[in-house]
């Protein structure tokens, strides 16, 4: 997906014909600040310590496998975020990519707000303290529960997604004695460069409401209509892990020309544009991710002209970046098992994990970056594929990489960057339990998504 195209190196190229790697890095005992939280270093000793400990003494403390999030990048992050789109507009963190109730608090205290697309999401971030009306509703086959408790808590917005969501959250906002505020999703005809799964602005496909053939404009015109709704603006979201900024630029100039055409038909200024999340992050060196700076820059002054020349107010802005925030923030620590040569081919090194933590290598074809962390080493590079413990040859982890030749069993090895949908998207396959979140930060570490046990498995399994 953010892939670039890799020649075949030097070494065993005749075999990699399903392989993408660049030749092994000049030091297989560096950590590239692109793909590994900021506070991640690598001691005198050789060891990697995240927020001020080292690995070895998470491990023992934690187990593994674990996530570890850099609670001092996560707020980084999100403030930069936030400072970059300055007070005229709103960053709603995705929620899906990763959720828990302290990640609500720090969203909280950084001043975001928070994009939610289920009830367990929204209860999540009620519970944390997330005030209703900083949280926006989304999803395209809302249950009227979810729907119903997204109006009596006083979200933000709903963002509506059908016409029959329109009647739907019309109706059970007006038996409740509301008005909701919401907006529109369209789909503005956008192919977004990523894997066709998380790519959403064509219009082949189960989000939105068709900008091109005036479905957009009816929707508006529909809810425009119904006494239960306040339409505040129009949503788009046109896919995920995309680094072109052209995709986010046309949907910009789209919304504002159907801002235009409301404006003109019904003499409403809609006061509110969302243009969605969808920023790339580097999984590896070969990744060139935008900065929240960038992006806002980008986003502002294309919305703002579009809106001079439309003679429009320009409409208050927002965006919704899940990844681009908390993806870089963590790492998978693994303990390294069996370590199988395959001779002429590569060395499959397996962990304590795979496919049930980490499923976007399987699902989408994902790249990721490895490194040993509980020691440095000056053996040779070593081309192996990281794969888990699961009863099935595509738990891959890491599909192609290099690691030190002298890489032994008990060795830990970490995969940078999984703080997005890896434990959101986690699962019990072959009941494998799903790891801790620890977050850590200044010399602290607090687990804030505690690990599975056995009983939580048996306490599902009434039969
Ligand atoms: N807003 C909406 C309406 C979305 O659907 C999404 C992601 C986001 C914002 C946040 O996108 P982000 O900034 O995190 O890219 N499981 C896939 C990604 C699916 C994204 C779904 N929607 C993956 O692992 O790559």
């Amino acid at each position: 997906m953010s892939r670039s195209a890799h020649p075949a190196g030097p070494r065993h190229a005749d075999v990699l014909t399903e392989g993408h790697y660049t030749a092994p890095p000049a030091d297989l005992n560096a950590l590239d600040p692109k793909v590994w939280a900021h506070t991640v270093t690598r001691n005198e000793d050789g060891v990697v310590s995240v927020g001020g400990i080292d690995v070895a003494t998470l491990a023992e403390e934690f187990g593994t496998p674990a996530y570890f999030m850099d609670e001092a990048d996560f707020r980084s992050r999100a403030r930069s975020w936030r400072t970059a789109f300055g007070h005229d507009a709103d960053v709603f963190y995705a929620g899906k990519a990763f959720l828990s109730r302290a990640v609500v608090r720090w969203l909280h205290e950084e001043g975001l707000n928070l994009d939610v697309c289920s009830g367990g999401e929204l209860t999540t971030a009620l519970s944390a303290g997330m005030p209703a009306d900083r949280i926006a509703f989304h999803g395209n086959n809302k249950s009227t529960e979810e729907i119903t408790k997204a109006v009596e808590s006083g979200v933000g917005r709903i963002v509506l997604d059908s016409f029959q969501e329109i009647v739907r959250v019309a109706h059970i906002a007006q038996s409740l004695g509301k008005r909701q505020r919401v907006q529109i999703r369209v789909t503005v005809g956008v192919e977004a460069h990523t894997h066709e799964f998380i790519a959403t602005a064509h219009e082949d496909q189960k989000f939105g409401i068709a900008l091109a053939d005036g479905q957009a404009a009816e929707a508006v015109r529909r809810a425009l209509a119904l006494d239960g709704l306040e339409v505040v603006g129009i949503h788009s979201h046109i896919g995920s892990q995309i680094f072109d900024m052209a995709g986010f630029e046309v949907a910009a100039r789209r919304v504002v020309a159907l801002l235009a055409s409301v404006r003109d038909e019904h003499g409403v200024e809609l006061p509110e544009i969302d243009l969605g999340g969808g920023l790339g992050i580097a999984y590896t060196s070969e990744d060139d991710p935008r900065e929240p700076h960038e992006i806002a820059k980008a986003l502002n002054e294309i919305v703002t002209r579009e809106c001079e020349a439309a003679k429009l107010r320009t409409p208050r802005i927002s965006v919704e970046p899940g990844r681009a925030i908390v993806g870089p923030t963590a790492f998978t620590l693994y303990e390294v098992g069996t370590i199988k040569p395959l001779d002429g081919l590569r060395t499959y090194v397996s962990v304590d994990g795979g496919m049930s933590d980490n499923i976007r290598t399987a699902l989408y074809d994902a790249e990721y970056s490895v490194a040993l962390v509980s020691r440095a080493s000056d053996a040779e590079p070593m081309l192996v594929r990281v794969v888990g413990k699961h009863c099935e040859s595509g738990d891959i982890v890491v599909r192609d990489a290099f690691l030190p030749a002298d890489l032994a069993p008990g060795d830990l090895i970490a995969v940078p960057a999984t703080g997005a949908y890896c434990r959101s998207m986690a699962s019990n396959y072959n009941h494998a339990l799903r790891p801790p979140v620890v977050a850590v930060n200044d010399g602290e570490a607090r687990v804030i998504v505690r690990r599975e046990t056995e009983e939580d498995l048996l306490r599902l399994d009434i039969g």
